[in-house]
């Protein structure tokens, strides 16, 4: 990207259910911002701060908050009375600002009655982008993205458009949502949250590496797990989906996760965690399981937030974490509901300090 100009105000999208909880991670960022709630827009914000759109998406790149999915900056914003796909139109000093160099991809989300379809914004102003300034479109995996808002309220239509990094905006996919496309095979929905957190955290799944699956059943994080060629051992009292019945890289214990620790503790290389229980216990349980990691080992799971007090909750879950896992990254993913995914590093072998 070019000398863009840094702007002070941006968007931000969260799921609406936690919209107050990334509301409050924003008013951390920066204590002096006015955050607006977008009416007709649920999970969207409109923030005008006193930090630079880009001191925060450095600040939220090294520490990434737990709420807030998605961040994109405002550099045009104007009254689009038509809401006509001519009317639509880039400044010069954005186009001027595109670098010609990186790929690109063009983001839109609409709100409200409109006469329009996303992909027909993006194939305009991609159009707009590619006659003046030569850079290649590349929607999957973008270096610079237009992120584009189209919100038709009770007194007409708003558009806002803004250029980043794709790496300022916390995700690559519009606003944070994070589809995948659906497989006959697939055995739960749960499946989606496992894919996303591998890409959102870029979790390493070595060919042949040996994972633990806590509260596997039905075996949807099983079977990705088997998929990115992992062995598995599957511990769950109840039932695993018969279609994983007889693959013999699946060892299912039917048993509680407590009593599969007293029982038959191995090592592995990643233990993952998607029991439904109270995430503090759900935690220490995995900090019990922690010294059966190999060096370097990862683990994933899931805390399950309730519905009163979870602020507090989670924070004491993470607090019990971070006693056992020197790194604990938290996100509320797309494809979390009342729950956020964690990832737990432990050190690798060349990190662990030298014996005495
Ligand atoms: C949300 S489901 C897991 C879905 C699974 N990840 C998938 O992809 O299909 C939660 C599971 O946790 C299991 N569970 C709850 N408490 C457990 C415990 N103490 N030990 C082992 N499994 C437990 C339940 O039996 C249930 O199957």
């Amino acid at each position: 990207m070019r000398t863009l100009p840094d702007t002070y105000s941006w968007l931000g999208t969260a799921d609406p259910e936690f919209l107050d909880l990334a509301i409050r991670e924003i008013e951390a960022a920066d204590p002096q911002a006015t955050v607006c709630r977008l009416e007709g827009a649920p999970g969207l914000v409109w923030v005008g701060g006193r930090c630079s759109f880009a001191a925060l998406a450095e600040a939220w790149q090294a520490v990434p908050p737990i709420f807030l999915r998605h961040l994109c900056p405002i550099h045009q914003e104007y009254l689009f009375p038509e809401g006509s796909l001519g009317a639509l139109t880039l400044a010069d000093s954005l186009l001027a600002s595109i670098h010609p160099d990186l790929t690109f991809s063009v983001q839109t989300r609409l709100f409200g009655k409109l006469n329009l379809r996303p992909f027909q914004v993006n194939q305009a102003l991609a159009e707009q982008v590619i006659s003046a300034t030569g850079a290649p479109l590349e929607v999957k995996d973008p270096q610079q993205i237009l992120s584009v808002l189209i919100l038709a309220l009770a007194d007409g239509i708003r558009v806002y458009i803004g250029l980043s990094h794709a790496r300022q905006n916390l995700s690559n996919w519009a606003g944070g949502i994070h589809r995948f496309r659906r497989d006959p095979g697939q055995i739960s929905r749960a499946e989606w949250k496992l894919l996303e957190a591998i890409q959102v955290f870029q979790i390493p799944t070595v060919a042949g590496g040996r994972a633990l699956d806590l509260g596997a059943a039905p075996g949807g994080w099983t079977r990705v797990l088997r998929q990115h060629g992992q062995e598995v051992t599957a511990v769950d009292p109840a039932e695993l989906d018969r279609r994983l019945a007889q693959d013999p890289g699946i060892h299912h214990y039917r048993l509680s996760a407590q009593a599969y620790l007293d029982r038959h503790p191995g090592r592995f290389h990643l233990i993952l965690n998607d029991m439904r229980m109270d995430s503090r216990d759900s935690a220490r349980l995995m900090v019990n399981f922690a010294p059966h990691l190999e060096p370097g080992g990862a683990g994933v799971m899931t805390l399950k937030l309730p519905s009163h007090h979870r602020l507090q909750v989670l924070q004491q879950a993470l607090r019990i974490l971070q006693g056992a896992f020197p790194v604990v990254k938290a996100r509320h993913l797309f494809h979390n509901r009342s729950e956020v995914t964690v990832y737990l590093q432990t050190l690798a072998t060349e990190d662990l300090p030298l014996p005495l």
